[in-house]
């Protein structure tokens, strides 16, 4: 289904790493909604190269990025500007990755080096990314901006690690740079928090199997999967959602408010 929803509209997409990439698939239903966009990855993520089969088919090009570096994100913000002919208005930060994690170190046994850089990557870029943009003037009136994070930010998930205090601070900065994105350029800025989904980043957390099959049985609709997450990023960078702002937007079939399911209870009842 397409409702044209994104019609006339210019963006840029970071993050579609492979097929299962929450942004792949949000970057498929922009194109069927009407959007062009410039698709960027980290220069490291473009030598496996699937990338370039997603701008064949949505027919964009492809400029890589590195979202911790400022000269980077400034040449992709100026020539997606000049490939899409004017001013972008949604942008999608799909950036996530803690070394800790990669290396199997225990929350409370991390290797700083290994924090620090984690944090650049999925929270510090964001602001990288959002300061850039407003210094070039770079977004259209009533643009939208969305970053995608995860409930860990607010509840105990012991195997999420750093990247639980990496969510945090991204989430803070939607807030805080959002306040003057809205008030100077009528920008809205915005996070998604997304069920379990099983992406190469998603599958990268321990015992992930057991974590997305308790997730979706807690949940009244089931685990959001990663089209899901696409549709809502496309509400949200349409014009239907203009003064939604400032907000962590679950899209996770309820399971941020439940607090028990019958069916979690039935697999600790006796007969
Ligand atoms: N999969 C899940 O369970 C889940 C749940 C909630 C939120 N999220 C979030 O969704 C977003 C997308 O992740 P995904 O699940 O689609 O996994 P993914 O592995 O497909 O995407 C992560 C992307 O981050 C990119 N990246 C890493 N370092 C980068 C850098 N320095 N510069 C630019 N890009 C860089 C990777 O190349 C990759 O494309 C992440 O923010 C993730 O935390 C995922």
């Amino acid at each position: 289904m397409s409702y044209n929803l994104l019609k006339g509209k210019r963006g840029i997409i970071f993050g579609a790493l492979d097929e299962h990439s929450i942004a792949w698939k949000t970057a498929e239903r922009v194109s069927e909604e009407g959007g062009s966009f410039v698709l960027t990855n980290a220069p490291i993520a473009m030598r496996m190269g699937q990338i370039n089969e997603l701008a064949k088919k949505t027919n964009s090009e492809v400029i890589p990025a590195d979202a911790t570096s400022i000269e980077d994100l400034e040449n992709l913000v100026e020539k997606s500007m000049e490939i899409l002919g004017g001013k972008i208005d949604f942008v999608l930060h799909s950036i996530g990755m803690s070394v800790n994690v990669r290396k199997g170190n225990h929350y409370t046994d991390q290797n700083y080096s290994f924090t620090h850089k984690g944090w650049d990557v999925s929270a510090g870029s964001f602001h990288k990314v959002m300061q850039v943009l407003y210094k070039k003037d770079a977004m259209n009136e009533w643009g939208s901006i969305v970053a995608l994070t995860y409930m860990a930010a607010q509840r105990v998930f012991p195997d999420y690690n750093d990247m639980a205090d990496n969510k945090a601070y991204l989430e803070s900065i939607a807030r805080s740079f959002g306040y003057f994105f809205g008030k100077d350029k009528s920008v809205r800025v915005n996070t998604i928090s997304q069920s379990p989904t099983p992406t190469t980043a998603g599958q990268g957390v321990k015992g992930f199997d057991g974590f997305i099959a308790y997730a979706d049985k807690m949940s009244p609709l089931g685990n959001a999967t990663a089209i899901d997450c696409a549709n809502y990023t496309i509400a949200m960078f349409s014009d239907l959602t203009k003064r939604v702002t400032l907000q962590n937007l679950y899209n996770d079939g309820g399971f941020s408010n439940m607090g028990v399911s019958n069916e979690v209870m039935d697999t600790f009842m006796g007969e």
